[in-house]
């Protein structure tokens, strides 16, 4: 251990299992640490280094404001936050935008939205999510989660409600003319990267219309060209009244989105909801040279293409391997779910030079940046098997 990672112990809340590494730079999908030592990036902070580390177009963007205005109230307007808005209005198809400073941020401002506009039409019954979804780590998003989040945290606020995954008959038994919202991740990521169905997903669309209820797609994870469409939303076909949006949006500088339709977004009037950091003019000012960068390369069909050509080579090099289960992802958004937990093959990779993390304990997870080069993938592939054939010979 290193003397940062012994200060690390000593300072910092215990709340992440790190791994002994302290990085220090990157460029593109390659990462360094204090020793050194160069790894491939398929981790991306988690889904959140969309252009890679140290992108040109992002560094002037951001040097360029940080010169001009780094912070003003939301009491004035700027010229990025309101650039921003219209932008992200015009790639989602939906009307009105409130900028945040994280995911956690967006659900909340989202569950506040959808709870409004359903009281203002009499409803009171919950918010619905899906078994295995995560949608952050505030309360109500705890709330609306896995029970393993939970415990400790009690009690849990009422008004939320979760049924099993990819089930037309749940959706009958408790969508009705009462139920404020269904949140959606259309893949799910801290679930193990689990894609609903998208048959399901037009069912819920159908119900939800019926019954006035709000739907929210979470593509926190999924959006911003991830999954090789600037939302995941456009490759299933459901248009969702409510989308929340951060990781990838800001190339790793903290900014996330509500984005909603007219009727929602007008039921928060002045004072209802709010935010100090949302949206300042850095974090627009990042996010819109995401965006034009993502639109100007053309990075969603790429991310798209590179996804097929890695899952590809997934298939044909670790389908059948003892210790796979399962191989799945769409666009830059890759599972490998094992037979085994997924800890000791990640800090294996790790020391191979790939940064990967696990998802719901078995599942290996791949969520590069977008620009990551196919011989990167490759690679990413080649150590993933070295690793597995080691570990099934270790323990034959
Ligand atoms: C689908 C989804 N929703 C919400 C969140 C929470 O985002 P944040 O960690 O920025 O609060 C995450 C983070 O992993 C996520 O993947």
């Amino acid at each position: 251990m290193n003397e940062i990672q012994q200060l690390d112990q000593k300072t910092y809340f215990q709340t992440y299992k790190r791994l002994p590494i302290t990085l220090s730079h990157g460029k593109g999908s390659r990462i360094w640490d204090t020793e050194g030592k160069e790894y491939i990036d398929m981790l991306a902070g988690i889904a959140v280094n969309s252009l890679g580390h140290a992108h040109p177009a992002l560094v002037h963007a951001v040097k360029n404001q940080v010169e001009k205005l780094i912070h003003v109230s939301n009491f004035y307007t700027t010229v990025p936050q309101v650039r921003l808005a219209e932008k992200l209005t015009r790639l989602s198809g939906l009307d009105r935008v409130f900028l945040c400073s994280s995911g956690l941020e967006a659900i909340e401002g989202a569950f506040k939205t959808a709870r409004k506009h359903a009281n203002s039409k009499g409803k009171n019954g919950p918010i619905i999510s899906l078994e295995g979804c995560f949608h952050g780590r505030s309360i109500a998003g705890i709330a609306s989660g896995k029970e393993q989040y939970q415990q400790g945290f009690e009690p849990m606020p009422g008004g939320f409600l979760q049924i099993p995954l990819n089930s037309k008959e749940a959706i009958d038994e408790h969508v009705n003319d009462q139920t404020t919202a269904v949140i959606v991740e259309p893949i799910q990521g801290e679930g193990g990267i689990r894609l609903v169905d998208p048959d399901f997903l037009r069912y819920v669309r159908e119900k939800c219309t019926k019954h006035g209820t709000t739907l929210i797609f979470d593509e926190i994870q999924t959006g911003i060209g991830r999954t090789g469409a600037m939302f995941a939303s456009e490759l299933v076909g459901v248009k969702p009244d409510m989308v929340t949006i951060a990781k990838g949006l800001g190339g790793g500088v903290p900014v996330g989105a509500i984005l909603a339709t007219e009727e929602l977004a007008m039921t928060l009037k002045p004072g209802d909801h709010g935010t100090t950091f949302g949206g300042n003019s850095l974090a627009s000012a990042a996010a819109l040279s995401v965006l034009q960068t993502i639109e100007r390369d053309d990075l969603c069909r790429k991310a798209g293409e590179k996804g097929k050509v890695f899952l590809k080579e997934l298939n044909d090099k670790l389908s059948g391997h003892p210790l796979v289960k399962d191989i799945r992802g769409m666009g830059l958004m890759v599972g490998v779910e094992l037979t085994i937990e997924g800890a000791s093959v990640m800090q294996k990779m790790a020391e191979y030079g790939v940064l990967v993390n696990v998802a719901s304990v078995h599942v290996i997870r791949f969520v590069p940046p977008l620009i990551v080069s196919t011989e990167d993938l490759s690679t990413a592939v080649d150590v993933l098997k070295s690793v597995l054939d080691e570990h099934n010979t270790d323990s034959a």
